[in-house]
């Protein structure tokens, strides 16, 4: 029957009627009676009493999250070529050194570009940098003339005036406040950043464009790959990168992202142990916020929406959130015991800033189960009162963004862990 149900999902179009009529529950008294699997019992019901259980336990959770959710992503098996397109060694008032970089990946007579930006501190003989993808191009995020356009397909936006698909540079240096590369810099840490639809155009085109252009020669199944994934495989791409750069400290590497490209940096920390700290800003519904909870957006809701971003196999679970195998506290379990911070947003209802908290807390026994503190309170804190443990979290006041008061957090939280 289940897999009847998924063979009907994948040749039906999805009615927009679903998406329109939707009514999301934002009534702390209407969520429903949920019980999560317990990330330290394996799926036969045995318990995990030793390290080496947990590594088995955790692959086990890894495979659940590819199968059942964001698809399973193809080894890397391609080349490399690096091409430097700018460089200023004199950025930031003279303490960084910016460039550009465009990395093609080829395989199978295929290629995709992907453009980085970095800002490296100067004086610092390794820096740990974060690692994030930006949604609207690598020129918003600073004012420097000589930081590219990006060719790449985007969403048209009358205030950013973008028509047609294309970025243009009205906008330059309009997201600054959301990237404060100064205050990184100056604190010692670098920063590389991509924008996001380099690795996979943000529309339902049938995998056949970004990055999975360059697998059209493996035959698709409703376990494939969606976008997310797609966008957290491009994040590996950058690491492949990074780790050959000097001055970058691979072992200290933390994955950042707001909203969808906080379930990408989720999931890319999950999939790709080069990554020791993982970021989540608002990341909500398919990200840190727990689906059993149907608090705001839902499982169904974000599959009518944006049927590319998971797997078709995700569909099963559309109003069906307690058959699913696990629920999103195992995914930030999965990256323990490696420090994550969650942030949230106090008028971000659509992301369920109290299920994104639940998550951390429900995900504490693997973290005290590895001697490591997890998230120290289980009452969801005030507005604006950060909590730091090894799992970090906080609720500011507003909306849906990523804010300078929620970087001035991570800032604080990797000084604490890495400093
Ligand atoms: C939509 C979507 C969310 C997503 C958000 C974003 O609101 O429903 O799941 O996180 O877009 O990426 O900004």
């Amino acid at each position: 029957m289940k897999k009847l149900v998924l063979a009907l999902a994948a040749f039906l179009p999805l009615a927009p009627s679903l998406a329109q009529n939707f009514i999301p529950n934002y009534d702390e008294e209407k969520v429903p009676d949920y019980v999560l699997p317990d990330p330290l019992r394996f799926a036969n019901g045995q318990r995990v009493e030793s390290a080496a259980d947990w590594e088995n336990r955790k692959l086990e959770t890894l495979r659940l999250f590819e199968e059942e959710m964001f698809g399973i992503s193809p080894a890397w098996d391609g080349q490399m070529r690096v091409q430097e397109l700018s460089r200023n060694e004199e950025a930031l008032g003279g303490k960084a050194v910016q460039r550009e970089v465009k990395l093609t990946l080829e395989r199978k007579g295929q290629t995709v570009d992907l453009v980085l930006l970095t800002f490296l501190p100067k004086g610092v003989d390794k820096a740990p940098m974060f690692v994030g993808l930006n949604f609207y191009g690598n020129h918003t995020i600073s004012m420097d003339e000589a930081i590219q356009v990006t060719k790449s397909w985007i969403r048209n936006n009358a205030d950013m005036g973008y028509t047609n698909n294309q970025a243009s540079d009205r906008n330059r240096g309009s997201r600054v406040t959301n990237w404060p590369v100064q205050d990184m810099v100056d604190r010692g840490y670098g920063l590389a950043t991509l924008y996001y639809g380099d690795i996979d155009p943000d529309f339902d085109d049938g995998f056949a464009n970004g990055v999975h252009a360059l697998f059209l020669d493996e035959v698709r199944n409703e376990n494939s790959w969606g976008s997310v994934a797609a966008w957290a495989w491009g994040i590996s791409r950058v690491v492949d990168y990074l780790e050959d750069v000097p001055g970058v400290d691979r072992g200290r590497l933390a994955v950042v992202g707001h909203s969808r490209l906080g379930k990408a940096a989720l999931w890319a920390a999950a999939v790709d142990p080069r990554f020791s700290m993982a970021i989540s800003n608002n990341s909500g519904c398919g990200g840190a916020a727990l689906s059993r909870r149907r608090f705001g957006e839902t499982v169904e809701r974000i599959n009518t929406s944006f049927p590319h971003w998971f797997n078709q196999r995700f569909r099963y679970y559309n109003k069906e959130e307690d058959s699913l195998p696990m629920d999103q506290h195992q995914l930030i379990a999965l990256l323990a015991p490696n420090p994550v911070y969650i942030a949230s947003a106090a008028d971000d209802l659509w992301a369920d800033p109290k299920g994104e908290f639940l998550s951390a807390v429900a995900a504490t026994p693997v973290y005290q189960f590895l001697g490591k503190e997890g998230m120290p309170v289980s009452e969801w804190p005030s507005i604006e009162v950060p909590v730091m443990g090894t799992l970090g979290y906080h609720v500011r006041t507003g909306g849906h963004g990523m804010l300078y008061y929620d970087w001035m957090q991570y800032l604080d939280f990797a000084d604490k862990h890495w400093k």
